[in-house]
């Protein structure tokens, strides 16, 4: 297939696009990031967009691809939660998906599939619930955001393209990600759940992550909602237990809630509300695991690295 790629160049895209390549697919990766354009590689074409406004080359691309995979839009983690980066999170997700929805629908060969990134910050925060694709969304500001993001992903499906929110959860790997981010304290001893620890982390591996995109594109029946989580999540408390035992460090030093608040204002709110969010699509449509658990899923990711 011929595949547009937005947001290639992140933590999910640049371990997706070998995958996509292995698989025997071309790739055009839409980036913001002349360097990348520039950049030269055999992997994949990279060329120009501003998603914002659609200048560049994404009408072009979109005459000449069989997918559409989209997963740009700015962190949601790292910078301080401010009114305007608030506005920076959801716009730059809302109008990337606008703007391919705009350029499809304008133009004359429609690709047959679009896999939309949406995050499992949809369903709000909940507690011990058991979540499916079936949830109704929650509320605060990441799920108004996530549903504002999907509901231009769901326009495309007028245009006769079949289109998958991918609702992805906690992705993990060493380079990026929470588990980039965690990785430090815990490997200096001074790691710890976070908050009271009861609040449920819905993880997965980023080969899975990598593998249901590649079964949704191949599956003509996978369509609308699709969670992107392991088939077992656990408390912030287990995960922390066990990132510990796997480096072989204590797990004594608990950060309050508080404390977070303080130092990380709205954003903490990422960290210490969770949801228990299952793949039901996924299980429903015998995708398998590769790493189904999460000790055996933390210990790829640090001993791979180590
Ligand atoms: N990683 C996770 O755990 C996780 C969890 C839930 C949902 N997701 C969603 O999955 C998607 C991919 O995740 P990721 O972790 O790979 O993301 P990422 O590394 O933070 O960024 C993906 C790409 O988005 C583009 N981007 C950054 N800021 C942007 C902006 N202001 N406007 C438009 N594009 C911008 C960049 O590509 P260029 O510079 O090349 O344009 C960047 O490489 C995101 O939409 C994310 O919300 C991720």
């Amino acid at each position: 297939m011929n595949i547009l790629l937005t947001g290639g160049t992140g933590f999910i895209g640049r371990a997706l696009i070998p995958k996509l390549v292995d698989a025997g697919h071309d790739i055009t990766v839409l980036t913001r990031d002349k360097a990348q354009v520039e950049t030269p590689r055999i992997s994949a074409t990279y060329l120009w967009w501003d998603p914002a406004t659609g200048e560049g080359d994404l009408a072009a691309t979109l005459e000449r691809v069989d997918a559409v995979i989209n997963l740009a839009g700015e962190p949601v983690v790292g910078k301080r939660w401010s009114k305007a980066q608030k506005l920076r999170i959801a716009e730059s997700r809302c109008d990337a998906t606008q703007v391919l929805q705009k350029t499809i629908h304008a133009s004359t060969s429609k690709p047959k599939v679009l896999i939309n990134a949406s995050a499992i910050g949809y369903y709000g925060a909940r507690a011990d619930e058991d979540i499916t694709e079936a949830t109704n969304a929650g509320k605060g500001f990441l799920a108004d955001t996530c549903k504002a993001w999907e509901s231009h992903a769901i326009r495309v499906a007028d245009f006769g393209v079949r289109v998958v929110r991918l609702r992805i959860g906690i992705v993990l790997e060493t380079d990026g990600g929470a588990l980039g981010r965690m990785l430090l304290p815990f490997k200096l001893g001074l790691g710890g759940p976070l908050g009271s620890g009861q609040q449920w982390m819905s993880w997965i591996h980023r080969a899975d992550l990598v593998n249901i995109i590649l079964f949704a594109l191949d599956h003509p029946e996978i369509e609308g909602a699709l969670n992107g989580t392991a088939p077992e999540p656990v408390r912030m408390r287990e995960f922390a237990k066990t990132l510990a035992r796997i480096l072989k460090r204590p797990c004594i030093f608990p950060v309050p809630g508080f404390v977070l608040k303080i130092l990380l204002g709205e954003m903490s709110s990422v960290l210490l509300l969770g949801q228990k969010v299952l793949p039901q699509k996924a299980l429903n449509n015998a995708f398998s695991f590769q790493y189904p658990k999460l000790q055996d899923a933390l210990a790829a990711c640090v001993n791979e690295n180590a």
